[in-house]
């Protein structure tokens, strides 16, 4: 924990709590900080990427933005593992539907992340290696589900270097495998986690739906979103 603050942490030691929940948008970690957390501090502006940490029903918790895609959730987390102490990052965020039964509002949790991107070369392995979710954290969060009556679907997600993306038949070719729907930094959460011996957990709200269409309208997010928010900060340890 001497690494601190780092280039793009401006947190000094013992600032950020065990756990911290991570939306791509450092705005909506301010959205929750003020929304859900009493007695928040902001712990970070660096890059506009706003940290605070508050409590949840007596818990210290942490929520910061981790940006968009696996190069900057990568880095986020891996300063906040190596360098803070945070033992758990728990991943809330939007997603495109892919399979059938996976309708707008839903919410996702992803037990593993596939990935088209190259996060895992740097590691050298002699195959492919299967990023997973912490199986506590996820176990909490069915758990918390079921008590909550939110209705979740567990499994495989995508997590796309691409947004726009010019091969138009990579999404059918994921959706035949099952993969339940696409977003872009879980499976570089769960390598992150995985090399440094750490938990991490990925939640989602599906926003859209690639192959019906339907989107969630702007005004309606926010309530969805909450679901998830509440499954997050009840699992936070
Ligand atoms: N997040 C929300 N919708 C998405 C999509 N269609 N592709 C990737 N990430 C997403």
């Amino acid at each position: 924990m001497s690494n601190t603050p780092t280039p793009h942490n401006g947190a000094k030691s013992g600032e950020i709590a065990k756990t911290v929940l991570m939306p791509g948008d450092p705005l909506r970690a301010k959205f929750i900080a003020e929304n859900f957390l009493e007695d928040y501090t902001c712990f970070n502006t660096v890059r506009n990427m706003f940290g605070y940490t508050g409590t949840y029903k007596g818990k210290k918790v942490s929520v910061m933005g981790g940006g968009m895609g696996i190069p900057s959730i990568g880095i986020y987390s891996y300063e906040l593992y190596s360098f803070y102490g945070v033992e758990s990052i728990i991943r809330i965020g939007s997603a495109g539907g892919f399979a059938d039964d996976v309708k707008v509002r839903d919410v996702v949790i992803g037990m593993a992340a596939s990935t088209n991107s190259n996060f895992a070369a740097q590691y050298q392995l002699p195959g492919t290696l299967a990023p997973v979710a912490d199986f506590s954290l996820l176990r909490k969060a069915v758990e918390v589900a079921e008590e909550k009556k939110i209705s979740v679907k567990v499994g495989n997600i995508l997590s796309s270097d691409t947004f726009y993306d010019a091969n138009t038949e990579a999404n059918d070719k994921w959706k035949a495998m099952g993969v339940l729907a696409v977003e872009m930094e879980a499976a570089g959460l769960y390598m992150n986690a995985a090399k440094l011996g750490k938990k991490a957990l990925c939640i989602l709200t599906i926003s859209d739906h690639l192959y019906t269409g339907e989107a969630l309208p702007a005004e309606e997010r926010q309530v969805s979103f909450k679901e998830m928010m509440e499954i997050a900060l009840e699992i936070a340890e």
